[in-house]
């Protein structure tokens, strides 16, 4: 390896929009120390087959392995469920690590020390507020705590409602409760006199500009702090106190560079571990129904905040289990409001149950009227599968009306068909049947209605990629071919754009002559701003870009240097160009005596007749534009441009053809 490491960063994102830059150098260093077979094996039990390791799934209930661990290829991939990626993907899924905490678990358990280089501006200032808004809030919370404790309008007219409401002192302070005066700026003077930045103090919701002034944005209010995963807090909540038809009944934090409504979850850091043990997480509406549960040891529990669910709150959900169950308030709202996140829900693969809280009551109130023990216990029996309770609903609402119901049977089947990763084929197997008996029809009827739906999808998904795939592709005009066709030929075509990146991978630090490498040869072919017409794949493009810019930098670029990047996709994309499988058949072998050639001997004929191949490609697509371009040309000048043009483009691609000495493509 060389020396010259320094000027290369790699961007890290971590919680909320604050971003570090760890060292290149860094990430090589714990790049070369990682043993996957180590990092997997103290997960899941490997036994050794071959090169490779085998064990059972970690990500999908499994009776026999076909989890396998390749440590020459640095990766892990299954067979059953389709997962693939490498050591820091595994921890980033298993420890629920982002990419950056995951290098940090990473260099503690191998003792590197890691180099943070300097942020670029735009990141700093992005940091840098995020910081102030930390830091102010966690002021403010201790200044809201401090009133409702010491203060006497706090204790009277705040801590005595809180207590008359049931709420012990511990859980307030647990949850870090407070509250602010009825005076118009008791905040926004403190704060002002501690001389925070009066920019963030607005940003942070916390006061409001009235005039010359700063006023108090949450009065006579209790304030319930918003925490992230590790405990800081993001934002808050204040509930009125004493109901006023003109306020609103809470005001929230507005959203600011660490205030992400859609990504928050009100108890998420309270309730991590117990939705880990218990292995389901409860989701109630209010921040006092949360509140309320843990006090009666029920902590598993989250709350969305009256709105309906989001794909980032499913996901956050999802990182601990895949069992998430719904309390909601019975009336017409609160079940429309939890019928909106079901599909999202299915399609992340969790399991939805639902229990609604009867009576015009909320899981608070009616905690507090039933008692906590009949609380538990009615929540286990009234659990009910989301599938089923829909079906239960619209049945009751179509009652006899055939027309309607077979709108239900309809629905029924599409809302299954979400429920279709590969994992999943059982979990929509016993739906197909608990439905069917419940409609009272042919299971296999039901059958065939869900595969349609979910071929349906399938087709409309392949027509969109295609769609997106032809815009890029001005100079072939694929529209009005079927969309299975298109695809096909979109495909050969990614084959051949992998390959030259495969090539560029495997092969770019061999000799390609006396004096110079393959990677140099290859990018002396290919100008930079020719990349990008000659392949489609944007990320296939980058990947090439990123191997040239280490290359210029004397690094020395391997798939590893790849597979270790923050970039999910990008290692995704490395890892299937990899496994392209080119290992010889053992039967072949046992018939075939004496030498076997290697991809590796023929690595320049491989590279050249990809890169021809991409050359002729681009040509043909130049031709075809310049066609039309003279066709639409109504001018002679005009005419004669195009025409010389086209003759110019038929004659390097005779050469280019020449060149590749084989086929003569058309
Ligand atoms: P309590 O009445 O004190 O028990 O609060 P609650 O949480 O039970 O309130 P409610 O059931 O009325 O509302 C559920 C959740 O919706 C609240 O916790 C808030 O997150 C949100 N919410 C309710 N009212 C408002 C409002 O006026 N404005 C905003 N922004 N959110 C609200
Ligand atoms: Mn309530």
């Amino acid at each position: 390896m060389c020396a010259y490491l320094w000027g290369s960063v790699l961007k890290v994102v971590i919680l909320n929009n604050i971003y570090i830059l760890i060292s290149q150098q860094s990430i090589q260093q714990i790049q070369s120390r990682i043993d996957i077979v180590d990092i997997i094996g103290s997960y899941v039990k490997l036994k050794k087959r071959g090169t490779n390791y085998l064990g059972l799934c970690p990500f999908h209930n499994e009776k026999s392995p076909s989890f396998t661990v390749s440590p020459v290829k640095e990766i892990y991939k299954c067979f059953g469920c389709g997962k693939s990626g490498n050591s820091i993907g595994f921890l980033m899924e298993h420890e629920k690590l982002s990419y950056g905490e995951t290098l940090r678990w990473l260099a503690n358990k191998y003792n590197i020390e890691l180099e943070e280089t300097e942020t670029s501006p735009e990141f700093k200032i992005q940091q840098q507020a995020a910081d102030s808004l930390y830091i102010i809030n966690n002021f403010a919370k201790d200044f809201f705590a401090d009133t409702l404790f010491n203060t006497e309008e706090g204790r009277d007219v705040a801590l005595s409602y809180l207590k008359q409401r049931g709420f012990r002192e511990d859980i307030i302070r647990k949850f870090q409760l407070g509250f602010n005066s009825s005076s118009r700026d008791d905040f926004a003077k403190v704060a002002v006199a501690a001389q925070y930045n009066k920019e963030f103090l607005l940003k942070s919701g916390l006061v409001v500009q009235r005039d010359d002034r700063l006023m108090d944005n949450y009065r006579e209010r209790i304030i319930f702090p918003i925490h992230n995963q590790s405990g800081k807090i993001l934002g808050f909540g204040a509930r009125i106190i004493k109901s006023n038809d003109k306020a609103p009944k809470y005001i929230n934090t507005p959203e600011n560079e660490i205030y992400v409504k859609s990504k928050i979850l009100y108890g998420s850091y309270f309730a991590r571990m117990a939705i880990d043990k218990a292995d389901e997480c409860l989701l109630v509406e209010g921040y006092t129904d949360v509140v309320s549960l843990h006090q009666a040891g029920i902590e598993n529990v989250v709350a969305s905040g009256g709105t309906s669910l989001t794909i980032d709150q499913l996901r956050l959900i999802k990182k601990y289990t895949n069992n998430l169950t719904i309390i909601y308030d019975g009336d017409n709202a609160g079940i429309k409001a939890a019928l909106r996140g079901l599909d999202l829900a299915l399609e992340e693969s969790l399991n939805v149950k639902l229990v609604l809280i009867p009576d015009k009551e909320d899981p608070d109130s009616y905690l507090n009227k039933i008692g906590a023990g009949a609380f538990t216990e009615f929540i286990q029996v009234e659990k009910k599968d989301f599938i089923l309770f829909q079906l239960e609903i619209a049945l009751r609402d179509a009652g006899n009306d055939s027309t309607k119901k077979s709108v239900v049977v309809n629905q029924v089947a599409e809302t299954i068909s979400k429920i279709n990763k590969t994992a999943e084929f059982t979990r929509r197997q016993d739906y197909i049947k608990q439905v069917s008996e419940i409609l009272r029809i042919e299971e296999s009827g039901l059958n065939a209605l869900v595969n349609k739906f979910i071929r349906d999808k399938i087709t409309k998904d392949e027509n969109l990629t295609a769609k997106t795939e032809i815009n890029i592709n001005a100079g072939e005009s694929l529209t009005d071919k079927q969309p299975d066709e298109a695809f096909n030929l979109f495909n050969k075509d990614e084959i051949h754009e992998q390959a030259l990146v495969r090539s560029l991978i495997e092969f770019g630090l061999k000799d390609w002559d006396e004096d110079q490498k393959v990677a140099s040869w290859l990018f002396s072919q290919i100008e930079d701003n020719e990349l990008d017409k000659m392949l489609d794949n944007k990320l296939l493009v980058a990947i090439i870009q990123q191997y040239k810019k280490w290359y210029n930098e004397d690094l020395e670029p391997t798939a590893k240097s790849f597979l270790y990047g923050e970039d999910q996709e990008m290692n995704k994309v490395i890892i299937n160009i990899m496994e392209v499988n080119t290992d010889i058949s053992p039967n072949w072998k046992k018939h075939y005596e004496g030498h076997i050639p290697t991809r590796a001997e023929y690595f320049r004929e491989e590279v050249i007749s990809t890169l021809n191949y991409l050359k002729i490609r681009k040509i043909k697509r130049l031709i075809a534009e310049n066609e039309q371009d003279l066709q639409k040309a109504t001018n002679p000048e005009d005419q004669l441009i195009y025409l010389q043009t086209q003759i110019h483009l038929k004659e390097m691609e005779i050469e280019i053809t020449r060149q590749a000495g084989t086929v003569i493509y058309k």
